[in-house]
């Protein structure tokens, strides 16, 4: 009976039908609102407090710099699997390209601990729709066998 009422359970649950993959906690409630916390507190300056990012983010500035593109569906953030966008907010964009490219997104390696990194990143995923979760959990795996 027990077994019956936990597989209820899963099926009831939306997120689980998409087999949750990767390694950001964005189905846990408190990591979810640990990473809101963090994120109001060290991302909404540059990528907007509704995660709307900068006006013309697409368009360089004088000196060659992007503006902070947008965390929710409209941007690009959901096109990269987690390692990567873990990757980008330790160590910063600059280090990842590499070749000398210029950019304002610093890495947060020195002031955010690598779990709330997976928490600012979950609470940033746990916005997008369904769908676009859907499409990102596709990425994390297709990534995660081109590492095997
Ligand atoms: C000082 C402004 C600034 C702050 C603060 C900032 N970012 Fe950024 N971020 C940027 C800019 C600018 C880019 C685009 C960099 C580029 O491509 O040159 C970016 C890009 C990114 C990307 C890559 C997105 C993509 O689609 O390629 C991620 C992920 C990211 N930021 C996460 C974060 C997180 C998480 C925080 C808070 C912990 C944060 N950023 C705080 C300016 C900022």
């Amino acid at each position: 009976m027990k077994r019956f009422a936990l597989a209820l359970c899963l099926l009831a649950s939306p997120l689980w039908a998409e087999a949750p993959a990767g390694l950001l906690p964005y189905t846990d409630a408190a990591a979810i609102e640990n990473g809101q916390a963090i994120y109001q507190a060290q991302c909404a300056a540059c990528h907007g407090a509704g995660l709307e990012g900068e006006d013309n983010w697409r368009d360089r500035d004088e000196n060659g710099y992007l503006p902070a593109p947008p965390h929710d569906e409209t941007g690009h953030t959901w096109h990269h699997p987690d390692t990567q966008l873990f990757m980008i907010t330790k160590h910063g964009t600059e280090a990842i390209v590499g070749n000398g490219y210029k950019s304002n997104m610093m890495g947060f390696g020195g002031i955010l601990s690598d779990q709330e990194i997976l928490e600012v990143l979950a609470y940033i995923k746990s916005t997008w729709p369904r769908r676009v979760i859907a499409i990102h959990n596709r990425i994390n795996q297709d990534a995660m066998g081109a590492a095997n």
